[in-house]
């Protein structure tokens, strides 16, 4: 049964059947949240993209629809002109003449493989898809490679800003992010270049979690790394070296909602899984479970914050609460025995005492040990599939948000401060949850188990 099989995700997205990568277009209107994303309709390799499409109102559950954008040239050619990434914006002013009635216009901006940036738009809700008569509207330039346009508002120079993934300027002859600036989403100013990036940019304007009155601007990478600084409008200056956003082996191609209401405020972000593997399964790709970012200011400077967002609520139900309870060495003190299971979510803080090491084994059984999430005390590091990295206690304490569904394990350490995100592929029989201290004793201040109902019933 679609939707039901071994491998399916069943909280995070997947397309009904074949390939899927990047996340596209990610645009809030009208109480739906849209999610399209780089699909291939032919098969479950890489090729022939168009742009997926998917409608939400909680970020949950999510109703399937038809193919957005097709590739511009008619031809059956796997990469001219075929639809890659790119965003999404709502055009509230009306800038591109296409506005029917109330309804505002939808403007999407992709990339025509070969054939430049290009222009799509709906003018209802995102059901059905225009493309632009005066396309491109960045013109090809064969050898800069450019793509990936994030469009985003600016509003102390009130522009439009697009950041695009180029190769070259006029100037110089790096990989990196120009950014170019509009009045009327159509004609595109060229005004800065930054060197060392690579695909999919993303730029977003914070206020400073714990220090209100400080803002500042963070310039997301494809690969999941990011770096902090200021933004006029024009260029970017960095206040920082490219630091990392998620330490996991399937984090790609991250992209913001744009337009969620001030009343809401957050930055929520998607992004790819890339590199997973789901045997025998009718799709290939699946996206992270979506995430709420904020900045967060540390002694040792600003640090991007990440957690699961907060409607994860609407489809957890509790199977396990413990608090205050300690754990001793041995097999036979598995206090979490009870909850086992293939989509979890586990929220614990654990007091080190004197633990050596100490972790959870997820889709575990006698005859096949499962994937273990360990907690290193004497290295103080975290470990998961392969994945170590520095992660230093707090008041002698670790804090886990572990989100497990059937093809991924992601896990938020210390509220958000350190991220791996993960694809695997579990033993179908091997469904035990396994909690262990090695070498002393752990302690549990709280932990709370919950199983995750599927979102496609
Ligand atoms: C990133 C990427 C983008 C491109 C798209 C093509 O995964 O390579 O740069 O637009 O995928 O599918």
């Amino acid at each position: 049964e679609t939707y039901k099989e071994d491998y399916r995700p069943q909280y995070h997205f997947t397309p009904e059947k074949n390939w899927m990568n990047d996340p596209n277009g990610l645009v809030y209107y009208d109480g739906e949240y849209h999610l399209f994303y780089q699909h291939n309709p032919k098969g479950n390799e890489w090729g022939y993209m168009h742009w997926g499409h998917a409608i939400s109102t909680d970020l949950v559950h999510w109703e399937n629809y038809p193919i957005a954008l097709y590739p511009d040239n008619n031809s059956e050619d796997k990469v001219e002109c075929t639809a890659y990434s790119g965003s999404a914006i709502v055009d509230e002013k009306n800038l591109l003449g296409k506005q029917q009635g109330d309804t505002k216009t939808l403007v999407a901006f992709y990339t025509s493989q070969h054939c430049g940036q290009r222009i799509a738009y709906s003018t209802d809700k995102g059901r059905n898809w225009e493309k632009y008569e005066n396309n491109p509207i960045i013109a090809v330039d064969e050898k800069d490679d450019a793509r990936d346009p994030k469009v985003i508002w600016h509003e102390p120079s009130q522009k439009w800003v697009m950041a695009l993934y180029r190769k070259s300027t006029d100037s110089d002859n790096s990989k990196g992010v120009s950014f170019y600036t509009s009045d009327n989403l159509v004609n595109w100013e060229w005004k800065s270049h930054i060197h060392g990036f690579y695909e999919c940019p993303d730029l977003v304007k914070f206020k400073v979690e714990n220090r209100p009155d400080e803002t500042v601007w963070v310039l997301f990478d494809g690969d999941g790394s990011y770096l902090l600084g200021n933004f006029d409008g024009e260029a970017f200056t960095p206040i920082s070296g490219k630091m990392k956003s998620d330490w996991g082996k399937n984090y790609y191609a991250t992209q913001t909602w744009s337009n969620i209401p001030a009343s809401d405020g957050r930055t929520i972000q998607i992004a790819w899984m890339r590199g997973g593997e789901y045997p025998d399964m009718p799709f290939n790709g699946q996206m992270t479970f979506p995430s709420e970012l904020s900045v967060r200011h540390f002694p040792s400077g600003y640090k991007l914050i990440r957690k699961p967002i907060r409607e994860i609520e609407t489809i957890q139900k509790k199977i396990l609460e413990i608090e205050d309870k300690n754990v001793i060495p041995g097999i036979n003190d598995n206090k979490v025995k009870k909850a086992s299971g293939d989509c979890l979510r586990i929220v614990g803080e654990f007091d080190l005492k004197t633990s050596d090491n100490f972790g959870f084994m997820v889709r575990n059984s006698v005859k096949k040990p499962g994937t273990e999430i360990l907690y290193n005390v004497k290295r103080g590091t975290l470990s998961v599939m392969g994945i170590t990295i520095p992660l230093l206690p707090v008041d002698n304490k670790i804090q886990l948000d572990i989100l497990l569904d059937r093809a991924s394990i992601e896990v938020f350490a210390n509220d958000g401060q350190t991220v791996i995100s993960n694809c695997f592929t579990p033993d179908l029989k091997s469904n035990g949850l396994v909690l262990f201290t090695n070498g002393g004793e752990l302690g549990i201040d709280k932990l709370d188990i919950y199983e995750i109902k599927s979102v496609w019933d």
